[in-house]
């Protein structure tokens, strides 16, 4: 069966800086995601994961390539109603409840500001019932609407953001490291909170984080991206067993074992970008697998071919 495409990345850059200064943050990105999964993008601090899902949301420009949604180019300059569209279906849970919501504003604007932008006309009954709703759905009391930021803890100020998103009724949210920033105890219960909301709602996500031992948890398919460059991206199940990048299998090493014997002999992998040979033999993004591609030039698709075979 064809599964229906959401999101569609596609050849995307996106640069910083002009000139002398000019950053490439993001190479020649692709993927797709596809309606109601849980769409993974994993990489260490300073890859490119964030720029990514603010290029989707609009926030940022982008220098080249194509995003398109529900099989509409997005990216660049486009028609007011499609922007509209975009804004309301379209949220973003940011990386650190601690920075994004303001502190000046109570609960009740701060959940409800992206609403009243797209719904101008909303009587102040349907709004306050609905920013009670969002709060409840999140676990968080309606009471709570009248105060401020600064009197919650981390892991309710990340819930206020998730109410902030899901009162929009979004049918794609870029969860960007939702729970890194939280105490262990309570990454398990946004967790499970975002799953119930895919359940009940059909949202798909892109769910961003800096390792893979959550995300192999919690996601179909993943994209690994190293310095801006996406070098692996397969079903989870595959990315876990069949990894067949250095840098992928570098990240996978870090992920700990429940075997305390096995952990205390394990050798983290170190990725070392210099191993590769692309002066001559240039890579490519190549489908070794059907569904898993790789970032890798034709004698290391040889060898990495060879290597699943073997395994
Ligand atoms: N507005 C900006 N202006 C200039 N450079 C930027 C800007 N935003 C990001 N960058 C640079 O782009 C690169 C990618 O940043 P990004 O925030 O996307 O990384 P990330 O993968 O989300 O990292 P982290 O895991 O630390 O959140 C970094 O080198 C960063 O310094
Ligand atoms: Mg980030």
């Amino acid at each position: 069966m064809e599964r229906e495409v959401l999101v569609k990345v596609k050849d995307l850059e996106v640069t910083f800086g002009e000139h002398r200064k000019k950053y490439v943050a993001v190479k020649k990105a692709n993927f797709e995601i596809y309606k109601g999964e849980t769409f993974g993008l994993v990489g260490e601090s300073g890859s490119g994961k964030t720029t990514i899902g603010r290029a989707i949301m609009r926030i940022i420009p982008t220098s080249g390539g194509e995003i398109y949604y529900k099989g509409e180019k997005i990216n660049g300059k486009i028609s007011r109603e499609l922007d509209r569209r975009v804004i309301k279906e379209i949220q973003m849970i940011f990386q650190d409840p601690q920075a994004s919501l303001n502190e000046r504003a109570k609960v009740d604007y701060i959940v409800s500001e992206g609403l009243m932008n797209i719904q101008k006309g909303i009587s102040e009954k349907e709004r306050k019932a609905k920013v009670e709703q969002a709060l409840l759905d999140v676990g968080l009391l309606p009471e709570f609407m009248s105060r401020f930021p600064h009197e919650f803890s981390g892991g309710q100020r990340q819930r206020i953001g998730i109410a902030r998103a899901l009162i929009m009724e979004p049918d794609f949210i870029i969860a960007d490291e939702p729970i890194s920033a939280l105490d262990v105890s309570i990454r398990a219960q946004v967790l499970n909170l975002l799953s119930d909301m895919q359940k009940k709602r059909q949202i798909t996500y892109l769910f961003i984080a800096h390792d893979l031992s959550v995300m192999r948890y919690i996601t179909d398919r993943i994209a690994v991206i190293h310095k801006g460059e996406i070098v692996e991206m397969a079903e989870t199940e595959e990315l876990i067993t069949h990894a067949v990048h250095p840098y992928t299998k570098a990240l996978l090493s870090a992920i700990p074992m429940p075997d305390p014997q096995y952990e205390r002999q394990k050798k983290l992998l170190v990725y070392n970008p210099a191993i590769h040979c692309y002066e001559i033999d240039k890579p490519e993004w190549r489908e070794i697998r059907p569904g898993h591609f790789v970032w890798a030039n034709e004698e290391e698709t040889a060898r990495y071919q060879a290597e699943m075979q073997q395994a």
